[in-house]
């Protein structure tokens, strides 16, 4: 998978792909992460990369020009199968859309900053709009962190244990049963039982019961 990130600020998105599991992923060529600053496709003296709204109103709005001659020149080297622009008003990330997402061969990732991109820029490019959460972020950078990770520790090979991502939360929209791990008892704390029985059919069943209790719990909504 190759991930190409249009962004005016590539030093805040740099170091989650510099340590565990994403730069693992990266040095095992499971992943390509290509990082492009938006001022370097400016024309003009200043690298200016918005300009104020037309019909007046507060914030500043991205220009469709470099944004533009940034995209159109990746295009011109390869088939994008998704162009996602990270927004707040974008389809709120979940697990089934960072499965979806980890399946594409070449994807862009456009991160907004200030009030956003000219509108010409989505209607021209973006395949898909992702939001990380309802709550507004400084720029789009962190949420494209947060959704390469999701997709990233999907792809094939990149997780040591490859049924691990399988039995992620959300995976079967139930969360994840308790772990546990030595020692036996911690201050009068004892690790359940069925853990030690060495019958494989009851610690299944013991972890599905507990994975529907905790989801039916915490968050009901994934169980309608
Ligand atoms: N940019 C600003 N806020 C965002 C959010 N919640 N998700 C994704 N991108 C954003």
């Amino acid at each position: 998978m190759r991930i190409d990130i249009i962004t005016v600020l590539p030093e805040l998105l740099q170091s989650p792909f510099e340590a565990s599991i994403l730069k693992r992923a990266i040095e095992a060529n499971l992943v390509e992460v290509h990082f492009h600053n938006l001022r370097d496709y400016t024309t003009d003296n200043y690298k200016s990369v918005d300009d104020y709204q037309f019909g007046g109103g507060a914030g500043m709005v991205m220009l469709i020009e470099p944004i533009d001659k940034c995209i159109t020149g990746l295009q011109a080297e390869r088939n994008y199968d998704e162009i996602i622009y990270m927004t707040p008003d974008g389809e709120r990330l979940n697990q089934s859309i960072a499965n979806q997402v980890s399946l594409k061969e070449n994807i862009i990732i456009l991160c907004g900053h200030y009030k956003g991109v000219d509108q010409r820029v989505r209607d021209k490019f973006i395949t898909r709009e992702i939001s990380i959460g309802d709550y507004v972020l400084s720029g789009g950078e962190l949420g494209a962190a947060v959704l390469c990770d999701a997709v990233i520790r999907l792809i094939p090979g990149v997780l040591g244990n490859e049924t691990s991502a399988l039995t992620d939360s959300f995976q079967d929209n139930l969360l994840a049963p308790p772990i546990y791990t030595r020692p036996r008892e911690y201050d009068g704390m004892k690790v359940p039982e069925v853990l030690f029985s060495g019958n494989f059919g009851a610690i299944e069943q013991w972890r599905e019961e507990q994975a529907y209790k905790r989801t039916k719990e915490r968050r009901p909504d994934l169980l309608e």
